[in-house]
């Protein structure tokens, strides 16, 4: 595997954002990361002495219990193509040397075929154009009787949070508002499973793991802005435009005490508060959504598959 990211255009896009994220990828607020790559692994038939590739590693959430589960006698590579988040992982697996952490482009490894008894991507596969052909390459690496192991984002990602994030986007400045992002074309185990097949895996299985993140504090949601995908428009927002400041919601009215002891309570309770996301200040600047809106709750859902090669 070369030792740089590879010059194509989406993995470059990656190293930039994720690398300027790295600085907030382990924030507490950024829990998440650790707490579904654990679960992934958690699901894994893994056994003292095994091979464990872990694509799009980040900052090692699934492949440092990965090497926990594969023993001092195993081996766990994680690759990813932002160095200070690979920086990260080196830190965080000091103790575990049979964990390695390597600069590349997951799509093109060069690693030999069958080589690993499981192949691991926790919210990596949809950044790749062509992902049918990436599932197909991580399926190659995978060893007869080995497990390929994917887990992507279920629908309503960070809701009501993300919804709000791209409306005040969209409010300081139009070219910036994204309607879609790539996590959002596999949410369901029928879209997974699909992939899956067209990458040429037989008999795929996929399972819907619903789950909350609850957020501690209004500012948590900015932190997952500066932690995650979303970095890349944040730093595209002026410093006018992130600043925070008490902003009219949308359509003029002003948010009451009412409204914002409203969201104080989802927030307290870590409950998803859909109907009340109307009542946030509603800011010209997405630090000012962070700030002044009484944000109430991340909700996050994993959608899994594993494969066992026969
Ligand atoms: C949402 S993060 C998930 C990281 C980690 N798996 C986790 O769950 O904490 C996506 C990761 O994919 C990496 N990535 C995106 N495209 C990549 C590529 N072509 N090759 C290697 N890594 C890539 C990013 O740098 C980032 O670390």
């Amino acid at each position: 595997m070369g030792t740089k990211p590879s010059d194509s255009e989406h993995a470059q896009r990656a190293a930039r954002t994720y690398g300027a994220a790295a600085d907030h990828f382990d924030d507490p607020a950024l829990g998440f990361w650790d707490r579904y790559g654990a679960a992934t692994v958690a699901r894994l038939p893994l056994a003292p002495g095994q091979r464990v590739l872990d694509l799009c590693c980040g900052s090692g959430a699934s492949a440092v219990p990965a090497a926990r589960a594969v023993g001092p006698s195993g081996q766990v590579t994680g690759v990813d193509v932002a160095e200070p988040l690979l920086a990260l992982a080196r830190d965080r697996a000091a103790g575990l040397p049979q964990a390695e952490f390597r600069l590349g482009d997951a799509t093109s490894t060069g690693l030999p075929g069958a080589s690993f008894d499981a192949v691991i991507c926790v919210f990596g596969v949809f950044f790749v154009p062509g992902t049918p052909a990436f599932v197909a390459e991580m399926w190659r690496l995978v060893r007869p009787g080995g497990t390929l192991a994917i887990t992507t984002w279920g629908p309503d990602l960070w809701e009501p949070g993300s919804s709000i994030f791209w409306s005040a986007v969209g409010d300081a400045e139009p070219s910036l508002y994204r309607s879609w992002n790539p996590w959002d074309e596999i949410t369901t185990p029928g879209a997974l499973k699909a992939l899956f097949t067209r990458a040429g895996v037989p008999s795929p299985a996929a399972e819907a793991v619903p789950g909350e993140y609850p957020l501690n504090s209004p500012d948590d949601f900015w932190r997952i802005v500066l932690g995650s995908g979303y970095r890349a428009t944040a730093d595209a927002l002026s410093p006018a435009q992130q600043a925070p400041g008490p902003r009219p919601r949308r359509h003029g009215t002003p948010v009451t005490q009412r409204d914002r002891h409203h969201h104080q309570r989802g927030l307290r309770h870590g409950r998803k508060t859909g109907p009340t996301v109307g009542a946030c200040d509603h800011p010209g600047s997405s630090a000012a959504m962070a700030r002044g809106c009484r944000y109430a709750g991340g909700y996050c859902q994993v959608w899994r598959h594993s494969k066992t090669r026969t």
